[in-house]
C-alpha cells in the first residue's frame, strides 16, 4: 500500500489510473479504524479498480470543547487494516497540507446541516463539507464510501457533491455493529467498562421504534416518545435528541406519510462518549 503526504502526489496518483482507464474509489476517514471501515474499503476494492483511504483528523470539524486533541489515533495500525481491508493507497496529509496559512474558503449546506448534529455542533458540517470537498480535489474519485452511521453527514455530503457538480458517486453503507448491536465508532474506546455494556441500549431504542412504525404507528411524537422510553432506561444516558425524520429531508411532520421512508436519528452522552445511532425504516412494497 502507497503512503502519500501531499495533495500533488495525491493528485498524481489519481490521474496515472484514470487515464490507465480505471475507477478510482475513496474511503474518508479520521483513523483509529475499525472493522467498519474495512468493510467500507472492501466494498470500494469490489466496485473500483482503486481504493484509496485518506486518514485525516479534521480540526475544522471539532467545536472548541470537543475531542480534537484527544481523537484517537494510531497511524501504524491503520496502515495494518487499511492495507488488509485492500486499499491501493493511504492518504494522509499533514494540517498544514490541508489547511495553509491563507485557506480561506469554508463550505455550508443550508438546511440539512441546521438540525439534529448541527444543532448541538455548530460549524460542525460546514468542517465536514469542506474537507470532503478538499479530499475529492485531492484524490479525484469516481466514487466515495461513507457508512450510515453518521446518516446526517450523509444527507450534507450527497446535497454538497450534487449542488457543487463534483461528479463523485456517494455510496452509503450499512453499519457494522458489535455482538449486543452497539454501532461500531473509533469513540467508543471512550466508554468506560462499565458504560460499554449500557450503550446498547441506543439500537434497542431504534429497534423498538421500527417494530412501533412497522406495527402501524405514524405519528411522530409517539414515535419519539416509544425511543426516549427505552432510553430512559439507562439513568447515566443523557439524551441529546431521539426523533424520527423523513429519511430523505430531516423533516418532522406531525404524521408521516404510510409509505415514507423514516429515519430514526439518536444522540446521547454516556460518561466520556457522545454516542450517535440510526435506523431507516421503509415500507415493504
Ligand atoms: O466520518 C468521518 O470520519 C469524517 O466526518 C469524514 C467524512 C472523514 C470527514 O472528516
Amino acid at each position: 500500500m502507497r503512503i502519500i503526504r501531499t495533495v500533488a502526489e495525491m493528485q498524481q496518483y489519481s490521474e496515472e489510473h484514470r487515464k490507465a482507464g480505471r475507477r478510482v474509489a475513496v474511503i474518508p476517514t479520521m483513523g483509529y479504524l475499525h472493522e467498519g471501515h474495512a468493510s467500507l474499503i472492501q466494498q470500494a476494492r469490489k466496485n473500483a479498480d482503486i481504493a484509496v483511504t485518506t486518514l485525516f483528523v479534521n480540526k475544522l470539524q471539532f467545536g472548541a470543547n470537543e475531542d480534537f486533541s484527544r481523537y484517537p489515533r494510531d497511524f501504524v495500525r491503520d496502515c495494518t487494516i487499511a492495507e488488509e481491508a485492500g486499499s491501493d493507497a493511504l492518504f494522509a496529509p499533514e494540517n498544514g497540507e490541508m489547511y495553509t496559512e491563507t485557506f480561506s474558503t469554508v463550505i455550508t449546506v443550508r438546511g440539512i446541516s441546521d438540525k439534529f448534529e448541527g444543532a448541538f455542533r455548530r460549524g460542525h458540517f460546514d468542517g465536514v463539507a469542506t474537507i470532503v470537498a478538499k479530499l475529492f480535489g485531492a484524490v479525484r474519485p469516481h466514487e466515495a464510501y461513507f457508512g450510515q452511521k453518521d446518516y446526517q453527514q450523509t444527507l450534507v455530503i450527497r446535497r454538497m457533491t450534487a449542488d457543487l457538480n463534483l461528479g463523485v458517486n456517494i455510496i452509503v453503507c450499512p453499519t457494522l455493529r458489535e455482538a449486543d448491536g452497539l454501532a461500531m465508532s473509533s469513540r467508543n474506546v471512550y466508554l468506560a467498562p462499565e458504560e460499554r455494556g449500557k450503550a446498547s441500549v441506543l439500537h434497542r431504542a431504534l429497534q423498538t421504534a421500527s417494530l412501533l412504525v412497522q406495527s402501524g404507528e405514524i405519528r411522530r411524537q409517539e414515535i419519539n416518545f416509544s425511543m426516549l422510553e427505552v432510553l430512559r432506561t439507562v439513568g447515566e444516558l443523557q439524551i441529546d435528541y431521539a426523533c424520527a425524520a423523513q429519511a430523505d429531508t430531516l423533516e418532522e411532520p406531525e404524521v408521516f406519510e404510510e409509505t415514507e421512508p423514516i429515519v430514526f436519528l439518536i444522540a446521547a452522552r454516556l460518561g466520556a462518549a457522545r454516542l450517535i445511532d440510526n435506523e431507516v425504516w421503509q415500507a415493504v412494497k
